[in-house]
């Protein structure tokens, strides 16, 4: 035998795929090809599919009932030496799924070589990803109803507390706080909603489908994804061996979501600020300045602000990292590991953070009522009064406007004009005015479904508890 005909099991190292290569892998593209620093978090869910697998190859008599029994305690026994730490993996071993493989062949023989009979690491790692966004999404969707249930709570305390409502940041209408607090419940009810759809879309198992055309055993599909708890098994080998489309579509909810707890951040951040000073922070949420000593920095939602960029930049990543990729498995797909696993975290991070913060914000009810009564935020409901007693709302319009004109020479809210003031602007104003300009009559009159009224928030607080309570997750 000439040299390079030989088995050289010294210059093809330790790799699973080595059998038609003559000479070793450049330690640099090994290491540049390598996953397992990153995909090893997957092991548990490949632990769970090779078990799965095993099961099924067993059921159909590819594999003895013997034989598969020492392959799920090897797996079950490695699982749990990864657990404990004492796992050592290897960069030689490419990835996950090679490193286990290796160790349940060390630890069992010759049998754990059969464990990837009518499988690929193609259809091995489409099912991996998918069990472990599974779980992911369980806890994120339970993160969610968190953070939601403190949102009730607070905006049920502070259904009748009144802060001005702003357009363009100017003061436009007074509303209470707890219809603001219900606003941001209903962005992260879209949130959840889309979660629930992008899982039950993900939910299918891609197992079978081999390298990309299917395998020549009599699998059952149907089996594995019964073990492994997906609704069905996907119907094309090709696609499920390159979809990419439920990691897409989480990063997309993500980037929303995050987008929402950005803005909410915002506002939090201008709330918090001595300009403002509508809330009152904590101060474990805030860190203070290595110079200025009157500082008190609104940090964690600065930072939740600033972690929006990086997963609307991984979903980026995974659009672009698809974009043009030829059926079926292309090894690109390694990339979408990183993005999609930074997307989890920071999700649940600031989603910790909000669930945290959200029930200890504390909002100064005086400071917020005094701003609403200084922007004029009840003008719409005196032009709404004047056209109550017969004049045209363009007209109304243009009394109010002179009203406000004089209030901003004078220093005066329009509640604290006297009536003879007022009645330079429009004869049709009586002493019954009054009542609708305060701050109270002008929350209390909006009293329709999705309306400030603090009837309406409550009714609002009352529907969430029960959509709430019906969740599974
Ligand atoms: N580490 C690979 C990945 O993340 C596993 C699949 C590799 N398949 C292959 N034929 N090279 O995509």
């Amino acid at each position: 035998m000439s040299d390079s005909a030989s088995p050289n099991t010294q210059a093809t190292g330790s790799h699973l795929w080595g059998g038609r290569f003559s000479e070793a892998t450049d330690a640099f593209v090994q290491r540049f090809t390598a996953s397992v620093d990153f995909d090893k978090r997957m092991y548990r869910q490949d632990i769970q599919g090779s078990i799965a697998h095993a099961t099924m190859l067993a059921r159909v008599g590819v594999l003895t009932e013997d034989e598969k029994d020492a392959i799920v305690s090897g797996l079950t026994i490695i699982g749990a030496e990864i657990d404990a730490g004492r796992f050592e993996w290897s960069v030689a071993l490419e990835d996950v799924h090679m490193n286990i493989e290796s160790a349940l062949t060390a630890r069992i023989g010759i049998t754990g070589k059969k464990l990837h009979t009518g499988r690929s690491r193609n259809d091995q790692v489409a099912t991996d990803i998918r069990l472990y966004l599974r779980d992911a999404m369980d806890q994120i969707a339970a993160a969610i109803t968190h953070l939601q249930t403190g949102l009730v709570t607070l905006a049920e305390t502070h259904a009748s507390t009144i802060m001005p409502g702003f357009t363009h940041l100017q003061t436009a209408q007074p509303v209470t706080f707890g219809h603001h607090m219900m606003a941001w419940y209903e962005m992260l009810n879209r949130d959840y909603g889309r979660l629930m759809d992008c899982r039950q879309r993900l939910n299918q198992s891609p197992l079978g489908a081999a390298a990309l055309a299917g395998t020549t055993y009599p699998i059952n599909r149907q089996l594995t994804a019964e073990i492994l708890g997906f609704s069905q098994p996907t119907a094309n080998s090709l696609d499920s061996v390159s979809d990419r489309d439920f990691a897409i579509e989480f990063n997309s909810m993500a980037a929303i979501l995050m987008t929402h707890l950005s803005r909410a951040s915002e506002e939090l951040v201008l709330w918090t600020s001595a300009q403002f000073q509508f809330v009152d922070l904590p101060d474990r949420f805030c860190t203070g300045s290595s110079i200025m000593p009157q500082k008190k920095n609104p940090d964690v939602p600065e930072l939740v602000r600033g972690k929006t960029g990086r997963v609307t930049g991984n979903l980026m990543s995974l659009l672009t990292l698809m974009k043009s990729q030829p059926l079926a498995y292309n090894k690109d797909n390694q990339e979408d590991k990183e993005p999609l696993f930074d997307t989890v975290d920071t999700l649940l991070d600031c989603l910790r953070a909000f669930g945290d913060m959200v029930p200890a914000i504390a909002p100064r009810s005086a400071v917020m009522y005094e701003a609403a009564k200084r922007g004029f935020a009840t003008a719409t409901d005196l032009a709404d009064y004047l056209v109550r007693k017969g004049m045209p709302f363009r007209d109304a319009h243009e009394v109010v406007g002179k009203a406000v004109g004089f209030g901003v020479s004078s220093g005066k809210d329009l509640s604290e004009m006297t009536i003879t003031e007022l009645r330079q602007f429009s004869d049709a104003i009586d002493a019954d005015v009054f009542s609708v300009l305060t701050l109270e009559g002008s929350v209390a009159a909006r009293n329709h479904l999705g309306g400030t009224a603090p009837a309406q928030v409550l009714y609002a607080v009352a529907q969430a508890k029960t959509a709430l309570a019906a969740r599974s997750v």
